[in-house]
């Protein structure tokens, strides 16, 4: 069953950057897009790289190690050398807090 989990405070990620949270065992990627917060998995499907410390690029991660990238819409790989795609989350905005979407 889904659950909403609270990750952040909006004012914690400002606008072109990421961070990442350890959530209930995960490490979730958490990105701010021009206001549009986006979540996936943190860790990169090519070399398991933290991609939360990747560049933003439109709507898309680009991985700080070998320059894959994922959009942060679907999580599918968009560049090479990742291939797979990565997990995203469902973010929820409710007043101040960042909410994501886990399975129990
Ligand atoms: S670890 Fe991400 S592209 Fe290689």
């Amino acid at each position: 069953m889904a659950k909403l989990v609270k990750i952040a405070k909006v004012k914690d990620i400002q606008p072109g950057q990421a961070a990442a949270y350890k959530v209930e065992g995960k490490r979730i990627a958490l990105y701010n897009v021009e206001g549009t917060f986006y979540a996936t998995a943190d860790t990169c499907t090519h070399w398991a790289a933290p991609l939360a410390e990747g560049k933003i690029r439109g709507t898309e991660i680009v991985c700080p190690w070998h320059g894959g990238a994922f959009d942060l819409k679907t999580g599918n790989a968009t560049c090479g050398p990742a291939i797979k795609p990565v997990a995203c989350f469902r973010v929820v905005v409710e007043g101040e807090d960042v909410q994501v979407e886990l399975q129990d």
